[in-house]
């Protein structure tokens, strides 16, 4: 049976924002690939406004404290926050490394506090094996359900990255792809939608 897209965005007077979240900042990144793709598979089926916000161009310091305790934040960690908080989900695109998510990622998990909060997040894990990142979710999800991050119940793994998608996110086996991204949005779209209707 063919998946259907369930298109809750054309209940939409606005359409949803969806910021994709790219959490590598390593020379020579493959996991951003993934991220590229999730913003071409929004916007060629008119799902929603996707942004990614790239750690990497960012470039973060180590932070010493919560956003609302910083003395004077940079413009540039303002205008982060600003597009997380007015996010209505976030698709966290985050390699594995040893078995967890990288430090850039909690950098900016534990930077934040209400832009998370009842905050549609879905989560893809990248890696250049053959599990797809999958040992992230324990610890991923955990941290944002701390957090009282809306983690949604879908999972999108990409193992072997290299051979799965080019440079600039165009996956080697498209039709195969979209069909495993399909319920994965599905769900985060599902959930943005259900969060619409009690706010
Ligand atoms: C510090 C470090 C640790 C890693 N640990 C793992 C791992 O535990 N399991 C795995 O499958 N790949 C691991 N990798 C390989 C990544 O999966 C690979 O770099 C992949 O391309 C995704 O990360 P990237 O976006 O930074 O390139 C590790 C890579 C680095 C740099």
């Amino acid at each position: 049976m063919p998946v259907i897209i369930t298109n809750f965005a054309e209940n939409y007077v606005v359409m949803p924002q969806i910021v994709i979240l790219s959490a590598s900042i390593r020379n020579n990144r493959n996991s951003h690939r993934v991220a590229l793709y999730f913003k071409s598979f929004l916007e060629e089926r008119n799902l929603a406004d996707a942004e990614i916000i790239d750690l990497l161009k960012y470039d973060f310091p180590l932070f010493h404290e919560r956003l609302q305790y910083l003395e004077s934040p940079s413009e540039d960690v303002l205008e982060f926050a600003r597009k997380m908080r007015s996010a209505d989900g976030i698709i966290i695109v985050t390699p594995e490394y040893n078995g967890g998510y990288p430090a850039s990622l909690k950098n900016v998990i534990d930077l934040l506090t209400n832009e998370w909060k009842r905050k549609p997040v879905a989560i893809s894990t990248v890696s250049d094996g053959s599990f797809g990142g999958t040992q992230v979710i324990t610890s991923l999800q955990f941290s944002l359900w701390k957090i009282k991050a809306l983690t949604v119940p879908a999972m999108f793994p990409t193992p072997k990255i290299q051979g799965s998608f080019s440079e600039d996110g165009v996956p080697s086996n498209k039709e195969a792809t979209d069909k495993r991204a399909t319920p994965f949005i599905d769900e985060l779209l599902w959930c943005i939608e259900a969060k619409r209707r009690m706010s």
